[in-house]
């Protein structure tokens, strides 16, 4: 059976799957010229991560594709209940990059509360003529520790960032009306493990108590943190989209940080992905990223291996 892997896939995850007998094309093919492509080469699974898009026109013109992959969480760039009600597997790796992303949202945090993301961008320019001004204007960095993280959304990448916010040493608070209560399990290098039990927080609370705020929440109509939340907030809060563009209303962002409700904001996502907005782009108070929560290694790994595990259970 050939697999197309159209936006790349793990070593490990290709080794897995020829060991299986399966032959693996990583071929980067444009979209337009995706249907003839598998159609050319019998095609029957084809993995994708974020950049090929799997809508209904393609399904209809590829007949000889049984299962479709995504190699992350959000399904958003596949028509997932077309491709099932033409029995196509649709598979994807839902855990696999948690911990990933919720190391880059403490990057953002740490970074934030000692002003990095200025400090990197100042140094180059005034590091050897303006030493002790630059010292002076980042002098009153804040340590995590003892604070408070409220969490929006505590499904896989919430609780995974609530594990590194208690081992930090801040309190952990969350609103997800799906998770009422849930039993957070820290594991350390040495095999000792303490479970802390988190209890579901009103909205309100999160937004009126966190000293920090993080959003891990799947992409949605309307605005989760928009200008009625922003005004809710603790003055200086730190706040970070390591989510979905569109959960968090950017123009309202840019109020908030400049009347001082919002001290920093950490941003890995954006509502006009892959072209941010300038404003967001240019704010001296936003330390941003790419969208690269799951670009790590591990998570790579982690991801492919996944993947090709469901496959040969589902087509071998
Ligand atoms: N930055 C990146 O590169 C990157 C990588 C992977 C995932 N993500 C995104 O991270 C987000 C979370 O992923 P996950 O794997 O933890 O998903 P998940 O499905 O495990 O958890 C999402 C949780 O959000 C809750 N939720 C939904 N709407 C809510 C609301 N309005 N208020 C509070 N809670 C709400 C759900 O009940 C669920 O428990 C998704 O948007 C995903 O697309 C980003």
């Amino acid at each position: 059976m050939k697999i197309l892997a159209n936006d790349g896939i793990s070593q490990n995850g290709i080794t897995t799957l020829e060991k299986a007998g399966f032959n693996v094309l990583t071929t980067t093919v444009a979209q337009e010229q995706l249907s003839n492509y598998i159609n050319k080469n019998k095609i029957d699974a084809l993995l994708v991560r974020s950049a090929t898009k799997v809508r209904k026109e393609l399904i209809d013109a590829c007949p000889t594709l049984k299962l479709i992959g995504r190699g992350g969480v959000g399904m958003d760039n596949i028509d997932v209940d077309y491709a099932k009600s033409k029995n196509i597997h649709v598979i994807n790796t839902p855990a696999a990059s948690s911990e990933s992303v919720a190391e880059l949202v403490f990057a953002h945090l740490y970074g934030g509360a000692r002003f990095l993301y200025d400090a990197n961008r100042n140094m180059p320019l005034e590091g050897d003529s303006n030493f002790k001004g630059l010292k002076k204007s980042y002098s009153k960095g804040t340590e995590l520790r003892g604070k408070t993280l409220g969490i929006f959304g505590f499904g896989n990448i919430g609780q995974a960032t609530a594990k590194l916010a208690i081992g930090a040493g801040m309190k952990v608070i969350y609103c997800d009306p799906d998770v009422a209560q849930t039993d957070i399990e820290l594991t350390f290098y040495n095999g000792q493990n303490i479970t802390f039990t988190l209890k579901n927080t009103d909205k309100d609370d999160v937004l009126k108590n966190a000293d920090y705020i993080s959003l891990h929440i799947p992409g949605q109509e309307n605005y989760v943190l928009g200008k009625a939340e922003f005004s809710k907030m603790k003055q200086g809060v730190g706040i970070i989209n390591a989510a979905r563009g569109g959960v968090l209303d950017e123009v309202a962002l840019i109020d908030a940080l400049e009347n001082g409700t919002v001290a920093f904001a950490g941003l890995d996502v954006y509502e006009s992905e892959p072209k941010p907005e300038i404003k967001i782009l240019m704010h001296s108070s936003i330390s941003l990223s790419p969208h690269i929560g799951a670009a790590t290694l591990e998570a790579q790994e982690r991801i492919g291996q996944e993947l090709a595990d469901q496959i040969i259970s589902l087509l071998n």
